[in-house]
């Protein structure tokens, strides 16, 4: 499942490397956020849905690297002292700790316009099109951010449902990696005439919804019984922040049979793939169990 990091990693440092005339300042609090040791899961996620649609991981990497962009800005973002206030991110201090909270937002700003300018210098028109757009609705009002609008909204309330929880863990985690998946059908598919197969871009979405609300409650689990080393970030602060969280609703029992059921919700959503569908149902079980 891992075999392409190293084609990530070292995507994701070309690119990078071809953004000229960037102050240093600015460059090295970018490489910080972008380059530390993350999972990858989300260009994982981009490539596997790309091949998945008969295409191939080589062409899928600048894609695969745009949603990386956009995720360690939602990441250096979220750890802002006006939001999530973390000083640990991928087991190094955060942005912010290491450069300031100014250049931090900046190297957020500039990921993420860097992600656009990624999609559409190297694909083709109607591609490239439909990267921006995936891209823009999984990050933007009506996704991600919106989403940690929310999330900072409930820190203040003691009561919530499980139809609010599910709303922002759709938004805030679920919407950009959704995103991931239509962007490896249309990087595999997008200049056929008419774009990708309908079938395949609805089994993607619908297992990319259930594969989200998945990784985020697995991340609210090893929030209260992780190992902060695995996890290279502080544990155990959706409690003290007062987050609407599922554990917090559930309970950890419940809240660990919820992720086996969208797992299997998730695996079944790929049946109309067929044996292509069978390295992203590998992905969603091993997240079921991960311990970072
Ligand atoms: C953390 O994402 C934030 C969430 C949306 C849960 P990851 O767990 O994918 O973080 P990295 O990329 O591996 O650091
Ligand atoms: C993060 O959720 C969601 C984002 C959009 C970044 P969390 O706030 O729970 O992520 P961690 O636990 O800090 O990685
Ligand atoms: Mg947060
Ligand atoms: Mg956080
Ligand atoms: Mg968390």
């Amino acid at each position: 499942l891992n075999s392409y990091l190293p084609e990530v990693e070292s995507a994701l440092n070309e690119a990078l490397s071809r953004v000229s005339d960037c102050p240093p300042q600015l460059m090295a609090a970018m490489r910080h956020g972008l380059l530390a040791p993350g999972k990858r899961l989300r260009p994982q996620l981009v490539i596997l849905a790309a091949e998945s649609a008969g295409g191939n991981a080589k062409d899928a990497l600048p894609a695969a690297c745009a949603v990386e962009m956009v995720h360690a800005y939602s990441l250096i973002h979220d750890d802002l002292p006006s939001m999530d206030d973390d000083d640990m991110r991928r087991g190094r201090p955060t942005c912010h700790k290491a450069f300031g909270e100014a250049l931090a937002i900046l190297a957020g700003d500039a990921l993420l316009t860097l992600a656009f300018q990624t999609v559409s210098e190297f694909f083709p028109a109607a591609t490239a099109a439909a990267c921006c757009r995936e891209l823009s609705r999984g990050a933007g009002a009506a996704g991600m951010v919106g989403g940690q609008v929310l999330d900072l909204e409930w820190e203040k309330c003691t009561d919530g449902d499980p139809k609010d929880l599910e709303r922002i863990h759709g938004l805030k985690t679920a919407a950009l990696l959704r995103s991931c998946l239509q962007i490896g059908a249309w990087v595999a598919q997008g200049e056929r005439p008419g774009g990708p197969d309908r079938q395949v871009l609805d089994s993607l979405d619908q297992f990319g919804s259930c594969f989200g609300l998945l990784f985020q409650i697995t991340d609210d689990l090893l929030d209260v019984e992780g190992d902060p080393e695995k996890a290279g970030k502080r544990l155990a602060k959706d409690a003290e922040r007062g987050k609407l969280t599922y554990p917090r609703l559930f309970g950890v029992e419940e809240t660990r049979q919820k992720a086996h059921d969208l797992c299997r919700r998730a695996v079944a959503a790929l049946e109309p793939l067929g044996e292509a569908g069978r390295p992203l149902a590998e992905l969603a079980r091993s997240v079921v169990t991960r311990d970072h």
